[in-house]
């Protein structure tokens, strides 16, 4: 049986979070030992082309995320692992289906509404095709599902509405991919507005754990969370703050939330967020000393993003292919 392919693209924006390793990762590193899946993830650099960068921090930022993932266990043997950029088919594919994408549809999407009101000044054409490239990202790939969060529902089903398009009019191209909405994987709140999801780009420090903060920045602002003015230590929807903490201190600790109440039920406001920055300090301590030898060895990470360019794009190629067969362009 053929192995269903899960995709995946990361920005190298912001930064690596706690949310991320909790939430997404730890499923990933799941997934990476299931014999039914192929997992690929790319990192999504071009994506990150549509607000303006600084080329040397960006460029440094992309590196280091392509560590950073490798630094949480992902494994380059088993899981297709790349740079965006490195694969021309993605921009290729992305112009094909710009001729079946509507400027309707694409200007009525949330993000683009959203993000050309954040910069006025700059509402670029890429702006407005960013969902037409992460369709081709996944098509590419005749991917079955794609691991999404809400904000990203919309960009799938674009994804899904190109590849019936593109099938109807044609012959069956694509696969239709799915999202992948996985139950594990607990939701890491703001460490400042436990209402609202951690952020990778949240502009407050304080809100958001990198998986590479020290152990002082941790301590620290696992000290400053928010959390209620009475000094109950129970999981509930009316104590977001507290629940936030007691789910952190349980995923780290790889236990149920039950048991995590129980170990921490009793403990001042103080003592709890003592023990749950503890909890993150020692599971992010061994993924910091991964990173830390990765990220010293530059020619090691481009031998690994260089295999991987070389994978993907041998999946890459034939689906380009069939589908400038596809619309009539002369093949030689
Ligand atoms: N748009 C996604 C995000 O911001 C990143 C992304 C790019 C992506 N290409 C993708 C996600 C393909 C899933 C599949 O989170």
């Amino acid at each position: 049986m053929d192995k269903k392919i899960i995709y995946s693209g990361i920005q190298p924006t912001g930064l690596v979070t706690l949310g991320n390793y909790i939430g997404a990762l730890s499923n990933w590193l799941k997934l990476q030992n299931d014999e039914n899946y192929q997992c690929i993830y790319s990192i999504a650099d071009l994506h990150s082309l549509t607000v303006r960068q600084v080329p040397s921090e960006f460029r440094n930022r992309a590196i280091s995320f392509f560590a950073q993932y490798l630094a949480c266990g992902l494994d380059p043997q088993k899981n297709i692992m790349y740079f965006q950029s490195h694969v021309h088919e993605h921009a290729e594919l992305t112009w094909i289906l710009n001729c079946f994408t509507y400027v309707g549809e694409a200007s009525r999407m949330t993000q683009f509404k959203d993000k050309s009101q954040k910069h006025p000044d700059n509402i670029n054409m890429g702006l407005m095709d960013y969902p037409v490239l992460m369709a081709a990202d996944i098509l590419l790939y005749n991917t079955s599902l794609v691991p999404i969060g809400v904000d990203q529902k919309q960009h799938l089903e674009i994804a899904r509405d190109l590849a019936m398009r593109f099938n109807n009019t044609y012959s069956p191209t694509f696969n239709v991919p799915e999202p992948l909405i996985s139950g594990v994987g607990a939701k890491i709140k703001s460490l400042q507005n436990p209402i609202a999801k951690m952020s990778k780009s949240d502009p407050n420090e304080n809100a958001t754990i990198s998986i590479l903060d020290s152990t002082d920045d941790i301590m620290r602002k696992f000290k400053r969370a928010v959390t209620d003015s009475d000094n109950e230590i129970r999981y509930g929807e009316d104590k977001p703050g507290i629940s936030n903490l007691i789910t952190i201190y349980a995923s780290c600790k790889g236990i149920a939330i039950d048991a995590a109440v129980k170990e921490l039920q009793g403990l001042s406001y103080a003592a709890l967020k003592e023990m749950v920055g503890c909890s993150v300090v020692d599971m992010l301590a061994p993924v910091k000393a991964r990173y830390d030898e990765l990220i010293k060895d530059k020619e090691g990470l481009f031998k690994i993003a260089k295999e991987g360019q070389e994978q993907a794009s041998s999946i890459a190629r034939k689906t380009l292919r069939k589908v400038y067969k596809k619309v009539g362009l002369v093949q030689l």
